[in-house]
């Protein structure tokens, strides 16, 4: 068992290994609530559910938190929101964060309005990996969906960073039945052509969202049975760093195809991921509304053992699974965009 140390703190080499054996290596962080678009399916657009700024991690903080968990094992982190390049300061924040020692991989979530006009600066600040949120390869529906016609601005967005040489880019496309179910295969087929990964994602019913949650939801063997006309998939061997995605490939495409199974498949008994939320919380899992408070400890001046001690505690917590059932929504009390996607 850890025995914390007294004064300077030299972490021994521990892991956050939970109950069920599983080495939670990932951190997941939303950087801030706040997002330019207001998708359906993520947000009710209620402004008074934000966070005041001062309830929000700052940077400094958020980087402390980090090296801590480093040096308890974390090796891969991702940035996300919200829309976490709306956030000031968030390039020489990157910066800072692709330095610290122990993280193998950093990577971005983002809708990719600001990706256009801000991609050297990502460059440049270490990040090599992108996720981009699309749901459509229609403008009006984009519209529709987000709420903003950006469509264009964010296609854009998408050919500068295959410009600029970030590999892979990720399309993140939540399957959603009545909106873009009719353009699944028009989405794949885009893997013909680029060397992208496109990823449909399971719709989760959580908390807020506009969507009828009592609807059909479209789920991946159903979408994977219906983007096969446009030839064979095969399977592509999952790397050790991989995420929970099932990934393919058409035979002679550049780019891939990936299924997150959210609903009907669960990948709990893989899963490797912590979420520090905006507003300084651990949670073990995205679906339980379980956290471990490290704000306050860090802003009363706790030591890094302690706060080490708070990632430890939430590890222990994390559930074996979780309890998400087709059609049947969750209620999860944080947002989405305070959790992070
Ligand atoms: N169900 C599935 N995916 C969602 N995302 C946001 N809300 C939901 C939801 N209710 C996705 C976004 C983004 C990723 C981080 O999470 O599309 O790409």
């Amino acid at each position: 068992m850890y025995k914390r140390n007294d004064g300077l703190i030299k972490l021994p080499n521990l892991q956050l290994i939970d109950k069920y054996d599983r080495r939670l290596n990932y951190l997941r962080i939303s950087i801030t609530d706040r997002c330019n678009l207001r998708c359906t399916y993520c947000v009710s657009d209620d402004l008074h559910q934000r966070l005041p700024h001062k309830e929000i991690l700052r940077h400094e903080e958020i980087l402390r938190l980090v090296r801590i968990g480093a040096r308890l094992g974390i090796s891969k982190v991702r940035i996300t929101g919200g829309e976490p390049l709306i956030r000031k300061g968030v390039y020489d924040f990157l910066s800072e964060l692709t330095k610290i020692k122990g993280l193998a991989d950093v990577s971005l979530t983002t809708n990719g309005i600001l990706l256009r006009d801000n991609i050297e600066k990502i460059k440049s600040a270490g990040i090599k990996r992108i996720n981009v949120s699309m749901d459509t390869l229609s403008r009006q529906k984009y519209k529709n969906i987000t709420g903003h016609d950006m469509f264009d601005q964010v296609w854009e967005g998408i050919e500068s960073a295959q410009r600029e040489g970030f590999n892979p880019i990720k399309i993140n496309v939540v399957a959603l039945n009545g909106i873009n179910d009719d353009e699944l295969t028009d989405i794949a087929e885009l893997s013909f052509s680029y060397p992208f990964h496109i990823r449909f994602i399971e719709y989760m019913p959580i908390g807020t969202s506009h969507i009828n949650n009592t609807g059909k939801h479209l789920l991946a063997p159903e979408i994977q049975e219906r983007i096969k006309v446009l030839g064979e998939l095969i399977p592509v061997e999952k790397g050790i760093n991989d995420g929970p995605a099932e990934r393919y490939k058409f035979k002679g495409a550049q780019g891939e195809i990936g299924f997150i199974h959210a609903l009907s498949k669960h990948f709990c008994n893989e899963c490797n991921r912590l979420r520090l939320t905006a507003s300084g919380k651990l949670r073990a899992c995205l679906l339980s509304d379980s956290e471990e408070d490290l704000k306050g400890p860090l802003r009363r001046g706790c030591l890094d053992s302690e706060l080490a001690d708070v990632f430890l505690r939430a590890v222990s917590h994390k559930p074996h699974d979780h309890n998400l059932v087709c059609n049947q929504p969750v209620m999860v009390a944080g947002r989405m965009s305070a959790i992070g996607g």
